[in-house]
């Protein structure tokens, strides 16, 4: 399937009962096969921008187009099944072994029992978990990173066009982390998926991104190619932000970026 481009218009969301708007004008846009970071401090409203486009939260103005297409005239529903959606805090169903917590949305797409084992078998393999071994387990019987990796293969189950991902690596120590990252990278760059990655690491932004927009208030303070950001900090916020000018923070994001994309 063709990646989705996601293009951000003038996008602004206000909660009911604030006084502010928790992301205001946010315009920029997500190229197919492209993996965006959304770098910024908390707060300053990177899940809400990713929420809008999975519709989990509505806009006051502006638009989120998926394809082109404006989110508000899709149906939710389908429009969530189109895109992968991983966070840190939901998790998974700790009702359902592993195997039924990948396959739900092939099963909610109606694909049949034997392509669903299949493609569960091949996710769990491709993110680096044993199918005999783990395709009964429950989620109780996980560690951290174990439960991320299925939340990521139950987000691509059914190759999404698009892939939302807020903090979905939060948890875990450094080196599963980094284990994580590089296979994100890797399955990203394979299947061509649209991905936007929510974080408030640096460190973490250097290594994944194609481009990374960072924000400040709700609102984009600079989008760019990693080094750009180094190179040419926008604004003072950014440049003590990515330690512009550092030799010491170049090489070590370079050398992050290495770790995780090397082949
Ligand atoms: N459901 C809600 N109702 C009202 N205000 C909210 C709601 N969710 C978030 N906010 C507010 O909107 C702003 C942006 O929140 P958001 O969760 O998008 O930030 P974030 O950048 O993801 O932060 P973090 O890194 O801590 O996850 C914050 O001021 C927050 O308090
Ligand atoms: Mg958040």
């Amino acid at each position: 399937m063709k990646p989705a481009t996601i293009r951000f218009d003038d996008s602004t969301v206000r909660y009911p009962d604030s006084d502010r708007d928790a992301v205001g004008g946010v315009s920029f846009e997500v190229g197919g096969g492209e993996l965006v970071v959304l770098l910024g401090p908390s707060g300053c409203g990177k899940s809400t921008l990713l929420r809008t486009v999975n519709r989990l939260v509505p806009l006051r103005c502006g638009r989120v187009l998926v394809d082109g297409v404006d989110v508000a005239q899709l149906d939710p529903v389908e429009l969530r099944r189109g895109i992968g959606y991983v966070i840190q805090a939901i998790g998974l169903f700790a009702n359902m072994t592993v195997a039924a917590n990948v396959g739900v949305v092939p099963s909610l797409l109606g694909w049949s029992p034997g392509e669903i084992t299949a493609r569960v078998d091949e996710l769990l393999r491709l993110v680096d978990l044993d199918p005999t071994e783990y395709r009964t387990r429950r989620p109780s019987a996980l560690s951290g990173g174990e439960a991320q990796r299925i939340g990521v293969a139950r987000a691509i189950a059914a190759r999404p066009r698009a892939l939302l991902m807020d903090e979905p690596f939060g948890a875990v120590d450094v080196v599963v982390r980094t284990a994580l990252q590089r296979e994100l990278v890797r399955i990203v760059a394979e299947l061509r998926t649209t991905t936007l990655f929510v974080t408030h690491d640096v460190d973490e932004a250097f290594r994944l991104a194609d481009r990374i927009v960072v924000m400040r208030d709700g609102r984009v303070e600079q989008a760019g190619e990693p080094f750009e950001l180094f190179e040419r900090p926008a604004t003072p916020y950014v440049r003590e932000l990515v330690h512009a000018g550092d030799d010491v923070y170049r090489r070590y994001f370079a050398r992050g970026r290495e770790l995780v994309r090397a082949r």
